[in-house]
């Protein structure tokens, strides 16, 4: 047995020299298919069965021993190996980080969603509809007659094509919303209805797209003092002017009666235009009672329902509060306008955080 014995020795000396690689030719050599404790194995057979026995144990025991040691020693150079590499690398977690290029919200969306956000705290629904409308419901149920001026100065496109007999148009105004609102729901109805509409029309206040939001409220008691109140309402929370000077004057919409068209307060001071207290006026909406002919076109009877309604622009609206001087440039998707006048998607408002 001192042959045993005297080969755990050399070979335990052998793996605790050895360094990864070593391990591996050492495990193959002694341990593998025809490594030398394997062949010692082998020859056992010819052994007689004491003899065989106790070198077998003995054999046995040398085997498992190298094993360990060669899988203790392979774990430490592991162990080391991961030791000296935390040493050398190091994390810098003071180094700023790396600015990942980023999308901003369009400052039309934003305007939306602060006019939702408004709106939808006094108790607004959202409607929709669409931008193709046919003539009836953009202008005849709206009570603008063929005729009426107000179709040539809504400077209309009209698209090849009918439906129902009846010619398509690009919505001019989101007004038909109104009507598809009515048609479609009973009264009591309080809704907002911000969407694209479309004019014949291009230079700094006017694209031949642009966005509106429409209001309907109806109901059994509503009068002119609800429409001033909802609206001056709206204005101070929009421009976030709680003594912003809003004026309502009287106008002419054929689906309103009586009808008047909304100013806020500013002041032109060089050239620059300041909203809030001034002494200037700005034109900012329309709106006015509904007509009572416009109620009954919607089969709405308007001896138990009366409302009030209103119109606006958004890229007005967003021009005056975001300073935006030039109406075209929100339709030109240029990215140094996007990222210089878009907002981040934290500023969103919300229904819940307020605005
Ligand atoms: N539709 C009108 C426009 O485009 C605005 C408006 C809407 C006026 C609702 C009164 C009531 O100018």
């Amino acid at each position: 047995m001192q042959d045993v014995d005297a080969l755990r020795n050399a070979l335990l000396a052998q793996v605790e020299a050895a360094d990864l690689d070593g391990l591996e030719r050492l495990r193959v050599s002694e341990l593998g298919k025809k490594g030398r404790i394997t062949l010692l194995m082998r020859d056992l057979a010819g052994l007689d069965a004491q003899a065989r026995r106790e070198r077998g144990s003995h054999l046995n025991r040398l085997k498992e021993q190298v094993a360990s040691a060669l899988e203790a020693r392979r774990a430490a150079l592991a162990d080391a190996a991961l030791d000296a590499r935390l040493a050398g690398e190091s994390i810098d977690v003071t180094l700023p980080v790396r600015p990942e290029p980023q999308g901003r919200i369009h400052p039309i969306s934003q305007t939306i969603d602060e006019v939702v956000a408004i709106f939808g705290e006094m108790g607004f629904a959202l409607a929709e509809g669409p931008d193709i409308e046919d003539d009836w419901t953009n202008f005849g149920a709206l009570n603008i007659p063929p005729e009426h001026p107000a179709r040539q100065e809504m400077d209309t496109f009209y698209l090849p094509g009918e439906r129902d007999g009846r010619r398509l148009v690009l919505r001019t105004h989101t007004s038909p919303v109104q009507v598809r609102t009515m048609r479609s729901q009973r009264p009591p109805i309080r809704i907002i209805a911000p969407g694209r509409t479309y004019r014949s029309d291009y230079d700094a206040t006017h694209s031949p797209m642009f966005h509106q939001v429409e209001g309907l409220v109806i109901d059994r008691v509503i009068d002119m003092g609800h429409l001033k109140g909802c609206l001056i309402a709206f204005l101070r929370a929009y421009f976030a002017l709680d003594d912003l000077p809003v004026r309502f004057r009287p106008s002419y919409f054929p689906f309103t009666e009586p009808s008047a068209e909304v100013d806020i307060g500013c002041a032109r001071e060089g050239g620059t235009l300041r909203i809030g207290a001034g002494r200037d006026w700005l034109e900012i909406l329309g709106c006015g009672m509904v007509n009572p002919v416009v109620l009954e076109n919607c089969g709405i009877d308007p001896g138990q329902w009366q409302g009030f309604a209103f119109g606006m622009g958004l890229e007005r609206i967003a021009m005056l509060k975001y300073g935006i001087p030039d109406l075209r440039t929100f339709f030109e998707s240029d990215l140094r306008w996007l990222r210089h006048y878009g907002f981040a998607a934290l500023e969103q408002p919300s229904l819940v955080t307020g605005l």
